[in-house]
């Protein structure tokens, strides 16, 4: 079962890979794929064709090579967080950032009971399932028939099925079922107009239940919160996740002779660090855009344009700059290798903007 905890005794067995198993299939963090393993097929990548008979019985996280014996892949156990990452795109997505969010804020755990509307391409809705298991149930709305059933194929294969319930039905026309009155401990919604069901959702949130609706335009959320506000929802807060990822990667540099003269390589490491972030020397200075970080250090402004400022930060192994070299003494000889960090070029910026509220009067 994706990302859900495991009973002891099964566990061993549930870490091999067997026939009909949804694998990820990992080239590298930015590139996966899903496969189902098939006897008698084979999955094919750039990297060559690697037959699913030699998937079965090994150990999920296995690195396997292809039939000419040259590319490998590894083979990773599907969690929520991966999943994301590989689903079919059948709509706009919710991504791990906006979703850690809504599972923390709207206090989403075992046992629970959550309503979500619409379901889309099922992304939030697995990892509300992980949150909820084994216990609880996640009762998510689509009106698009089609989707709906892929959803529903989609949890089956990743072992939710029982978890997870998804109808067909006009939320934002009909709101969500009367059998539901009183049930919920959450409602999500990723509507175009959740305005339209926000007045009708009074029954569903008794007992200070915790809404949260995501939109990607502040329009979408300035109407969201009127409707909250003219029916008597308090503790409105919308908030919009960043991420920021980080590219950690040993780069070769180039070697330095000056033996025992720590200003020259504090220079050095740092002019290289400039190129690497490409950052260019402007006429008014260094224009920083992005914070340098070397081995878990950020550089600041000063020590980023004057190189000797940096000097006493360097003292130590696991300061910037120094080489990984066992032998390393304090100032490296001749060392090429360290590991650097910088922000991806290619950051993934908006998503979209999560209004929370909660019925005005359980609240003082
Ligand atoms: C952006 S997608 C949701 C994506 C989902 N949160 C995810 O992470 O995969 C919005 C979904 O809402 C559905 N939808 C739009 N209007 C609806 C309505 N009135 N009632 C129910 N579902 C609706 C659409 O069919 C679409 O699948």
């Amino acid at each position: 079962m994706l990302g859900v905890p495991r009973d002891q005794r099964t566990e061993s067995a549930e870490c091999l890979i067997r026939e009909g198993d949804v694998v990820i299939v990992y080239e590298r963090h930015d590139r996966m794929k899903q496969a189902t393993v098939c006897k008698g097929k084979e999955f094919q990548n750039r990297f060559g064709v690697f037959p699913y008979c030699d998937w079965i019985g090994k150990p999920f996280g296995s690195r396997v090579v292809g039939k000419k014996g040259i590319g490998f892949v590894y083979l990773l156990k599907p969690t929520p967080e991966l999943w994301t990452l590989v689903l079919s795109h059948r709509t706009q997505i919710l991504y791990v950032a906006d979703i850690s969010f809504v599972v923390g804020f709207l206090e989403i755990g075992p046992g629970k009971v959550v309503l979500e509307s619409g379901t889309g391409s099922g992304s939030l809705t697995t990892s509300l399932a992980r949150s909820i298991a084994p216990l609880g149930h996640v009762y998510s709305f689509d009106f698009h028939e089609l989707r709906a059933e892929a959803a529903r194929e989609d949890f089956k294969r990743n072992g939710l099925g029982s978890l997870v319930t998804v109808a067909v039905r006009d939320i934002q026309g009909q709101g969500f079922p009367e059998d539901l009155v009183g049930r919920a401990d959450a409602v999500f919604l990723d509507l175009p107009q959740p305005w339209l069901v926000i007045p009708h959702l009074g029954r569903y949130l008794e007992g200070n239940v915790p809404l949260c609706s995501f939109s990607p335009c502040i329009e979408q959320v300035q109407r969201t919160c009127e409707a909250l506000t003219s029916n008597h929802f308090t503790d409105i807060r919308t908030f919009e996740v960043l991420l920021r990822s980080y590219d950690v990667r040993t780069q070769t540099f180039g070697s330095l002779s000056m033996t025992g003269v720590k200003e020259e390589i504090a220079a050095e490491n740092l002019s290289q660090v400039r190129k690497l972030s490409g950052q260019k020397r402007g006429r008014d200075g260094l224009k920083q855009t992005e914070p340098l970080v070397m081995q878990g250090h950020v550089l600041t402004t000063e020590e980023v344009t004057n190189g000797k400022e940096c000097i006493p930060a360097l003292s130590s192994s696991s300061d910037i700059g120094l080489s990984k070299n066992p032998e390393n003494t304090g100032v490296e000889r001749n060392s090429s290798e360290r590991i650097v960090a910088r922000p991806y070029p290619e950051t993934r910026g908006h998503t979209g903007f999560l209004t929370f509220a909660r019925q005005g009067s359980n609240l003082n």
